[in-house]
């Protein structure tokens, strides 16, 4: 990667709650680490002044970081700049290029409405060189498959792909990086990690949030929109692609591409949509809504590798845990040795991805006495670091020194959306399910062979496993 450093950073929506929650507790990290030292300027068009946004900032970050230090919030408030005014308005842009100053390399992050999207960029591309200037794109990427290409013609038609970051935090996150090191550092996986020796691959991402003020939103995106078709997909091509030749160039975007484009569009028979009690009273939300809040759903992966493993996926809102976890079920052992007395569950790996990082091997060994029976036991290959740098702070980072690695590609996205197009814009009322429990119980049917879904736990050792026993694999 050749290094080009940014020399200021602009935030359109400074005043917003992406900001608020997110942002500014991020960019606090990075001056504490020494990582953010450039100008930012925030933009909004909310008629506020510098000292508005200084304060701003300090409400976040008592909101956020705790205990933040004022001798660091004193550096990050020193950095910033203000410009009010309107995006459909040239003369923002032009204030925003002098606020700018000398600086002549700076990013931008477009944390505002998608619909706001095609308007800044075209301003941008007219008040600074696009070669450049660089963008970070908030997720939702689009709307579906059409609106998506849409964007990235839009983003085309002015700024080179290299200058353009879409943003899925999920790919900054500690716990995904480590998903991508832990299947190509090691070669002990490379061997089982196939149709010959995988059963099925599952997903889970549990919330336990409701949608906390985010009701309108939420109401017009749905589960599949706002965590299946980005988080959950980049997760399942980490898992599933084949090695890439380094990540230092595009080799790793090019093989989550190839991956991805394996996968068959999903069909609405193998999909289970639900919607949590109490949903529809939400602030925001439809009084007849039909969005789902929980969806679960079967990927096929037509290639070599993978041909017949099933990958399940399942995701909601107000479920008993806050936890993502990833559990690969190999198959069995051909012939079982010891009868009655062997285990009744197969091996399995099992990664935790959030809250905590986590990654466990599940195995059997022998109880001690005379009996030739065992027990199951998991053996835990990583743990959480003290002083993890969050995935905002990663991913801004990255950005600022023009490392797209981590960040979504045009043909990434445009392959995630086409295998969810076709089970988006259902019409039908989803499965209701009672908030706090896991989901409607039809969400079992969709899982074929001897294992149900496994139902991560408040800890990382603590989840349920349900197989029923298995008979030796081929
Ligand atoms: C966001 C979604 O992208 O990811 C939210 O819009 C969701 O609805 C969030 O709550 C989950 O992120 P994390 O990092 O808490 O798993």
């Amino acid at each position: 990667m050749e290094r080009r450093d940014c020399d200021a950073m602009v935030l359109f929506g400074a005043t917003g709650d992406l900001c608020y929650r997110k942002i500014f507790p991020a960019l606090y990290q990075l001056v504490r680490r020494k990582l953010l030292t450039v100008p930012v300027v925030g933009v909004a068009r909310q008629g506020w002044n510098l000292q508005q946004l200084g304060e701003r900032v300090r409400e976040s970050l008592k909101a956020f970081e705790p205990g933040a230090e004022e001798e660091v919030i004193g550096r990050l408030i020193g950095l910033l700049r203000y410009v009010d005014g309107d995006y459909n308005d040239r003369k923002t842009f032009e204030s925003l290029a002098q606020a700018l100053g000398g600086c002549r390399r700076p990013l931008h992050y477009l944390a505002i409405p998608p619909s706001m999207f095609p308007v800044v960029i075209g301003h941008l591309s007219a008040t600074q060189d696009p070669q450049n200037t660089r963008i970070v794109i908030e997720k939702p990427f689009g709307r579906d498959l059409a609106s998506a290409r849409a964007l990235n013609q839009t983003l085309h038609r002015h700024f080179p792909e290299s200058n353009i970051f879409r943003m899925d935090h999920y790919l900054g996150k500690e716990a995904v990086q480590n998903l991508l090191y832990f299947r190509f550092a090691n070669s002990f996986l490379e061997p089982v990690w196939n149709r010959n020796f995988v059963a099925s691959v599952q997903v889970t991402m549990a919330e336990t949030l409701g949608m906390e003020g985010r009701g309108k939103f939420y109401d017009e995106t749905g589960t599949i929109r706002d965590v299946i078709q980005n988080h959950l997909m980049q997760v399942v091509a980490l898992l599933g692609m084949e090695p890439p030749v380094n990540v230092g160039g595009e080799s790793l975007r090019d093989e989550k591409v190839k991956f991805l484009r394996a996968v068959r569009p999903i069909i609405a028979p193998e999909m289970l949509r639900g919607q949590y009690s109490g949903y529809r009273q939400e602030p925001g939300v439809a009084a007849e809504s039909v969005t789902e809040t929980y969806a679960a759903l079967v990927l096929h992966v037509d290639s070599w590798r993978w041909s017949g493993v099933p990958f399940y996926l399942r995701a909601g809102k107000r479920l008993p845990v806050a936890a993502t976890e990833v559990v690969v079920e190999l198959k069995a052992p051909p012939a079982n040795v010891f009868g009655a007395l062997g285990p009744d569950q197969p091996n399995h790996l099992r990664f935790r991805l959030g809250p905590d990082v986590a990654i466990a091997v599940g195995a059997h060994t022998k109880k001690p006495g005379p009996v030739m029976t065992g027990t199951d036991v998991e053996l835990f290959v990583a743990q959480q670091q003290k002083d993890e740098m969050d995935a905002y702070e990663v991913l801004i980072n990255a950005a600022l020194i023009g490392d797209t690695v981590h960040f979504a590609r045009e043909d990434e996205v445009e392959a995630a959306w086409a295998i969810v197009d076709p089970v988006l814009n259902q019409k039908s009322a989803p499965v209701e399910y009672v908030a706090g429990t896991w989901g409607p119980a039809r969400a079992e049917d969709l899982i074929k062979g001897s294992c149900s879904w496994h139902n991560p736990g408040p800890r990382p050792q603590d989840w349920t496993r349900s197989c029923g026993r298995t008979s030796p694999g081929p």
